[in-house]
């Protein structure tokens, strides 16, 4: 019985095959076996970026080759190839405030210059591959850097712009932080109408990188007729000198060195006394000059603390305007950290000031961010003044870029007279 019903079976399979007529399979060539591909090609690549990264102010910065950037672009983003990188105290500041070690790297420097290398979509049509650019990436908190090969920017967040041609790269890369910064602090003063042609200025700090460019716009763009009063070291009378020979008569210098922890006292004698003493250089004899400058209008501080500030009521004018971009506290670029505040009792002297001595006293932060720059189109203005040249970067040292302990140090000593740039190595 078993038997039948199994034989039926088969002859039931049996017939159903012949039904359907399958076709037994085919040999598929090789070549045909070759073009079938399962899944598309995915079509990702990545530029490799070696990067100059810090994981705490208690370890030496080292290079990483963890970053890539991911190509196709955003469409809103260009990539740079860096050609030189400028450092700024405030890299030190940044590094100062990582006591601890992070779980990532983070990056060094805040300017550069370079070349676009990719250019994302929508923005074909004002920037290209090979254009010479210079910017500001300003991302202290995401702990980006421009001490990288390349940088992945966002014209809408980052200050980019066309480096001029009579313009080399490293000066290029150390234009826009502090230019930026001192064109922000006068525009400000300008808009106040502190920058009139009476407008009587003391610079602390004459040879800071700040008060270079400063000086050059107070005495090319804003042609402020009397002299400018700066407090320097004899060698940044010397080095300032020999820069701009043609503002030599247009500048007072004092010796802060000579006068140590009591700066405000020659400037004081110089209002009080109106004249000037200096000292020959060869004899030593002192020298006098007349002075009726009287008390400034305008003190632009780029040392910070009170020397001055405690005297503010013999030194400045009523009216007149404080600006710093330290703070109550010395600049002390082994220890200062980035976005301290300033001394909570000071706080009160801006209200103290206003009062007793009537005062405009300002901590002047910069925002290098592109969304503030519409405020008074400072890059645009700035771009200018570099490529018309009428303002130009003294640089003090470069270094290639694995020399950077020896650039952070020679820093940190804070005695350079202009930049310190770094040569970055194509990768
Ligand atoms: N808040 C902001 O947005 C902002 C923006 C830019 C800069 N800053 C700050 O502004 C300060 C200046 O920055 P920078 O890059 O222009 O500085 P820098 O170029 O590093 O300053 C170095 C210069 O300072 C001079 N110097 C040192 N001690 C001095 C003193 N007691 N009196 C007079 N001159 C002195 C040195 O001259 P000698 O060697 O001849 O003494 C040297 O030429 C820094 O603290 C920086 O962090 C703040």
């Amino acid at each position: 019985m078993a038997d039948r019903i199994i034989a039926k079976r088969d002859e039931f399979l049996r017939t159903q095959t012949i039904e359907h007529d399958v076709p037994a399979p085919r040999e598929i060539p090789q070549e045909e076996l070759m073009r079938r591909v399962p899944r598309p090609l995915r079509h990702v690549k990545f530029i490799p970026v070696k990067n100059l990264v810090f994981f705490s102010r208690n370890n030496p910065p080292a290079f990483s080759y963890e970053t890539k950037i991911k190509i196709p672009l955003p469409k809103d983003k260009l990539v740079v190839q860096v050609r030189n990188v400028a450092l700024n105290p405030v890299d030190l500041k940044i590094m100062n405030s990582y006591t601890r070690n992070m779980n990532r790297g983070v990056g060094f420097g805040r300017e550069y210059s370079g070349v676009i290398t990719e250019v994302g979509e929508n923005l074909h049509g004002q920037w290209k591959e090979g254009d010479e650019v210079y910017g500001l990436f300003y991302h202290p908190n995401l702990g980006y850097g421009t001490a990288q090969s390349s940088i992945e920017v966002s014209p809408s967040k980052d200050v980019i712009l066309p480096k001029p041609s009579n313009v080399g790269f490293q000066a290029a890369s150390g234009t826009l932080f502090c230019l930026g910064a001192a064109f922000n602090i006068l525009d400000d003063l300008e808009s106040k109408g502190q920058l009139s042609e009476k407008a009587n200025i003391l610079i602390n700090g004459g040879t800071t990188s700040v008060a270079i460019f400063a000086i050059q716009l107070l005495k090319y763009h804003y042609r402020i007729p009397n002299k400018l009063v700066l407090l320097c070291s004899e060698y940044g009378a010397v080095f300032l000198k020999s820069h701009f020979p043609d503002l030599c008569d247009e500048l007072i210098f004092v010796n802060y060195v000579m006068s140590a922890n009591h700066i405000h006292k020659p400037l004081q004698d110089m209002i009080n006394n109106r004249e000037i003493i200096s000292y020959d250089a060869v004899t030593g004899q002192p020298l006098s000059t007349p002075y009726n400058g009287g008390k400034f209008t305008v003190i632009l501080d780029f040392i910070g603390g009170y020397q001055l500030l405690s005297h503010t009521d013999a030194l400045l004018a009523k009216n007149g305007a404080y600006v710093t971009t330290v703070g109550d506290y010395r600049a002390n670029y082994s220890k200062d950290v980035y976005n301290a505040w300033d001394n909570p009792s000071a706080n009160g002297r801006k209200i103290f000031g206003k009062l007793l001595w009537a005062f405009d006293y300002t901590h002047f932060h910069f925002d290098p961010n592109a969304k503030y720059v519409s405020r008074n189109d400072w890059a645009e203005k700035c771009a200018e003044l570099v490529e018309s040249e009428v303002v130009k970067c003294i640089i003090d040292k470069v270094y290639d870029w694995k020399q950077f302990e020896d650039a952070l140090d020679y820093l940190k000593k804070g005695h350079s007279h202009g930049k310190v740039v770094l040569d970055v190595e194509k990768f």
